[in-house]
């Protein structure tokens, strides 16, 4: 089975994928978070960053695309395909309400006809291979039958279904059983993704869908970076490497941030997912979140690193 990182807005960018690389290497494939191309027919300077190949070098990496308009869709991977990358991952999952409201992301889900309308347009001219990341429907998972007859007519490189509709956002436990029919019936070569957070909760999907060729995880990976050796049957994170992983990643977000405050707010967000790892995290959890102190920052960050027992079952999610 192949391993992809699953883009996550806000965490996963072009330090967070090089620094896990390096101290965790391993995966087939990193997604970036969703680009979204604009009218104006070009990517914002911080978004560009995250795709340019000399941040990104030795990494396999799946730029997205979130929009509903053919036209900005083309440009984009047309940019992306000059930027060396040989597919574009389109994203129908975002299931945020600004997004939904004009239509993208699992917008495009509760519009079938116009789904196809886009499908038609961008096939006929991508420059480049076109991935999917869905989502099972908006409100229930009876849509998928319908939308799977759709993906398949397309030559989708592959399809990354989230078991979950749009209205569960990411808090409803992921619908596992809505698997069997993309796994039986999807054209394109699919990829698992949704709750895969713990090597025994893997291990549990595995058994039931074996034939699997590829899983997305996201917020369990950014929790233990080591989850996926793990699951392959390789060592947990030892404490001093956590601690390295972590003071790099600090130390490259103040310098691509340019600011130490900015880099601890990005922290905070790793930290969101990261601190499960850790027992008995609570009361220094509580003040990790509050500071806004850079200073005090790295004496919790020292702290959890120091005092800290590592869970040896692995990350439990807590969120
Ligand atoms: C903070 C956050 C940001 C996300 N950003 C994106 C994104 O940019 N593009 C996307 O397709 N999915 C995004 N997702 C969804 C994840 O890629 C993934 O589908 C979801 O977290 C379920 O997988 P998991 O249970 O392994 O985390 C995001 C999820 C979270 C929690």
């Amino acid at each position: 089975m192949k391993f992809y990182f699953a883009p996550m807005e806000g965490v996963t960018d072009y330090t967070f994928r090089n620094i896990h690389h390096k101290y965790f290497p391993g995966l087939d494939r990193y997604f970036t978070p969703f680009l979204s191309p604009t009218q104006d027919g070009r990517f914002t300077g911080k978004k560009v960053k995250d795709v340019r190949p000399e941040e990104n070098r030795g990494l396999n990496v799946v730029p997205q695309l979130l929009t509903k308009r053919p036209e900005d869709f083309l440009w984009a991977a047309r940019a992306l395909a000059d930027l060396g990358y040989r597919e574009v991952n389109l994203n129908l999952g975002c299931p945020s309400g600004t997004v939904v409201a004009k239509g993208k992301g699992s917008g495009m889900l509760a519009d079938p006809e116009g789904l196809e309308r886009f499908f038609d347009e961008i096939f006929a001219k991508t420059p480049v291979a076109v991935s999917v990341k869905t989502r099972l429907g908006m409100r229930e998972e009876g849509e998928f039958p319908s939308l799977l007859e759709i993906f398949n007519r397309y030559p989708i490189a592959e399809l990354t279904v989230h078991v979950r509709v749009r209205e569960d956002f990411y808090r409803l436990p992921a619908r596992l059983d809505a698997f069997t029919l993309p796994l039986a019936q999807s054209k394109a070569p699919v990829c698992y993704n949704g709750d895969l957070t713990t090597a025994a909760n893997f291990s549990a999907f595995q058994s039931r869908f074996p034939d699997t060729p590829a899983a997305m995880l996201g917020r369990g990976l950014v929790a233990d970076p080591a989850l996926v050796r793990r699951i392959q049957g390789g060592p947990s994170a030892d404490r001093e490497t956590l601690k390295q992983y972590h003071d790099e990643l600090y130390e490259s977000y103040c310098v691509a941030f340019q600011s130490e405050r900015n880099a601890l707010c990005r922290m905070k967000e790793i930290w969101f997912y990261h601190i499960c790892l850790f027992e008995g995290a609570e009361k220094i959890e509580k003040k990790l979140r509050k500071t806004t102190d850079p200073g005090e920052y790295r004496a919790l960050a020292a702290r959890i690193f120091g005092e800290l027992p590592l869970r040896t079952e692995g990350a439990l999610p807590k969120w």
